[in-house]
């Protein structure tokens, strides 16, 4: 890989302040030097991931995940390093150097994809609208779409025809391959190249910077399969985007609406709901979660009525109650769904039943109820036993009273006798959380380290290593006094070693060193581990007689003719046998 001119880094590091970009992805507080916020990596409701602005870096010490600001990207957006800085350097106007044939190419295809995809919106949009055959058009009208609203969302018709939009894109000067890339064609087995989407209605997705990514395409009747949707593509993960999030994201209300589909989402969007949007022909991810907990404050699950639908209400309260969301549920009575029940209702009533959507508590209370009679002593028994776990699971004690009232009032059962079951049922339920994380970190320490796998092997030379190289980026004008003190080969870990030589090499190179200018030498992973180095030695400062003291340790390892303890017979026979060679 052709390398990018350290000071372009630097001045694009400088024009990328971390913590302002942090600001466009989570809620950042500051905490003295530095700042906090909850990891947009992984799902938390305490912040654990913090923002260094000295070193414009950031690590979380929940996931390990660390960088600095092209790090952030790569791991953001899932780009290579190149794409990244690409990326950073768009977003503050900065010319990009010159790159290697390579990069070029995939950087092209990216910017091809998007192209095409473009082009064949407006080809599908033209065929909907133009098209000889008008019967695209009736579906739409037939399910009531307004002109207003085909046009708002760029609705398409793809005719039944084979090569239609190959021969169009073809005229526009794409490849074949490219097609087939962009998920907009198929390759068949005698290898001839064919439409993916043909004698459907086409719904564009749409990313946050208003870019056509990939398409769902609907029969227009009851054949199957029902709906064709892009696969993965250099441009699109259709676990990471949503529909129609271009538009909810600026409405007004942050409170969010999480339809089932395509059609549902437009009919509320239609109906004068901004706020709505859906996943892509997939269950709902901890990544869509997330990506909604940006936007909203709260959201309402407006899933189908039918089992489906509401085993798949239960999977995403999961999601949203991992990344901290409230969220309530939709009861839709005499309609499938939201599209049925706006065209039968009415919008007003539409809105009411979001109102009056109950919490997701209430929700999981009613659920208990399932397949019990209630009147009975047995059926009661079993319900409230049911509802304590529920009410466990509510980290609030004041909300948990409300509840408790509420089901003390509706089952006779007195509030104080409830009060003791939940607070047993909260105990409980912390013990076994805290047996969980100490299993956890038991387990972890008994992994592989991938990184480094030499660290478990060597724990008392990894540990001196990792604070000389922490004294190095903390004091990197001292690199040659430590070069001089501690040779390269003293390390007794691979990576560590790597790390020690690379940072030296780039303080001799550039007179001074930033984590930035590793992005490439390193992989993400790599260089997370590196920030948290740092990370972890934030604030306390290494001085130069433990720098003095970790050097010896390594300096009477390397003397070390009678082998330690740690070593296993076969180490030990190795050693001697490497002994008798040399003499
Ligand atoms: N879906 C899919 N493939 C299918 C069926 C459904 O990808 N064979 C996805 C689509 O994203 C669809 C969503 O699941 O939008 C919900 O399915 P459904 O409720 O059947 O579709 P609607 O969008 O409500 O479409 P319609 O009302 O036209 O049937
Ligand atoms: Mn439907």
């Amino acid at each position: 890989m052709a390398k990018l001119p350290e000071e372009f880094i630097q001045q694009l590091r400088d024009a990328n302040d971390i913590v302002e970009l942090f600001r466009s992805y989570a809620d950042v507080k500051k905490r003295g030097r530095t700042y906090v916020c909850c990891c947009p990596f992984h799902s938390e409701k305490t912040p654990s991931c913090t923002i260094y602005p000295e070193s414009q870096s950031f690590y979380c010490f929940g996931c390990g995940v660390g960088g600095d600001a092209i790090n952030f990207v790569r791991k953001m957006d899932n780009v290579g390093y190149i794409d990244a800085v690409q990326i950073l350097a768009q977003r503050v106007g900065l010319q990009m150097p010159a790159r290697s044939p390579e990069e070029q190419r995939t950087s092209d295809l990216r910017r091809r994809c998007l192209e095409m995809n473009r082009e064949a919106a407006n080809f599908y949009y033209l065929q909907l609208v133009k098209g000889r055959d008008k019967r695209g058009l009736a579906y739409f009208s037939q399910r009531k779409l307004s002109p207003a609203t085909i046009r708002k969302y760029g609705l398409g018709f793809a005719p039944d025809e084979w090569h239609l939009l190959r021969d169009h894109l073809r005229s526009k000067g794409y490849y074949e391959d490219e097609m087939v890339t962009a998920g907009l064609c198929r390759r068949s087995e005698k290898g001839a190249v064919y439409d993916y989407f043909r004698n459907r209605v086409m719904f564009p997705i749409v990313d946050l910077r208003g870019s056509v990514i990939a398409f769902g395409g609907r029969v227009l009747d009851d054949s199957k399969p029902k709906y064709l949707n892009t696969n993965d593509t250099p441009v699109f993960n259709k676990g990471r985007n949503l529909f129609s999030l271009n538009f909810a994201k600026n409405a007004a209300s942050t409170t969010f609406l999480l339809a089932e589909g395509y059609m549902d989402v437009i009919s509320i969007n239609q109906a004068g709901f901004e706020n709505v949007v859906a996943t892509l022909g997939t269950a709902i991810t901890p990544e869509q979660a997330r990506l909604i907990a940006q936007y909203a404050k709260e959201v309402v699950i407006s899933y189908d009525s039918d089992g489906a639908g509401q085993a798949a209400t239960q999977r995403a309260l999961g999601h949203f109650a991992d990344v901290g969301l409230p969220t309530r549920i939709l009861k839709m009575e005499g309609a499938k769904d939201p599209d049925e029940f706006i065209k039968k209702f009415g919008p007003e009533r539409f809105r009411m039943l979001i109102e009056h959507a109950d919490d997701a508590t209430l929700f999981q209370l009613t659920k208990c109820k399932n397949g019990l009679d209630v009147d009975t002593e047995i059926g009661k028994t079993e319900y409230l036993r049911r509802a304590v776990k529920v009410l466990a699971e509510i980290s609030n004690p004041l909300q948990r009273e409300v509840y408790i009232s509420k089901i003390s009032h509706d089952t006779g059962v007195r509030a104080e006798t409830l009060q003791l079951q939940v607070d047993g049922a909260v105990r409980s339920k912390k013990r076994s959380a805290e047996r969980m994380q100490f299993r956890a970190i038991e387990a972890q320490s008994l992994q592989r380290d991938e990184i480094n796998p030499e660290a478990q092997k060597y724990p008392k030379e990894s540990k001196a290593e990792l604070e000389i190289l922490a004294y190095l980026i903390q004091h990197p004008e001292d690199y040659e006094m430590i070069w001089e003190l501690i040779p390269p080969e003293h390390f007794k870990t691979e990576f560590h070693r790597r790390v020690y030589m690379t940072i030296c090499q780039k303080c001799h190179d550039m007179g001074n060193f930033s984590i930035s200018l590793l992005g490439e030498e390193f992989t993400p992973d790599e260089i997370s581990r590196i920030i948290g180095i740092t990370a972890k030695f934030h604030d306390s400062d290494i001085n130069r007689d433990t720098l003095q003291d970790c050097a010896k340790l390594l300096q009477d390892a390397q003397n070390r003719i009678i082998p330690s303890a740690e070593m296993s017979d076969d180490d030990l026979r190795r050693l001697l046998n490497d002994k008798k060679q040399k003499k």
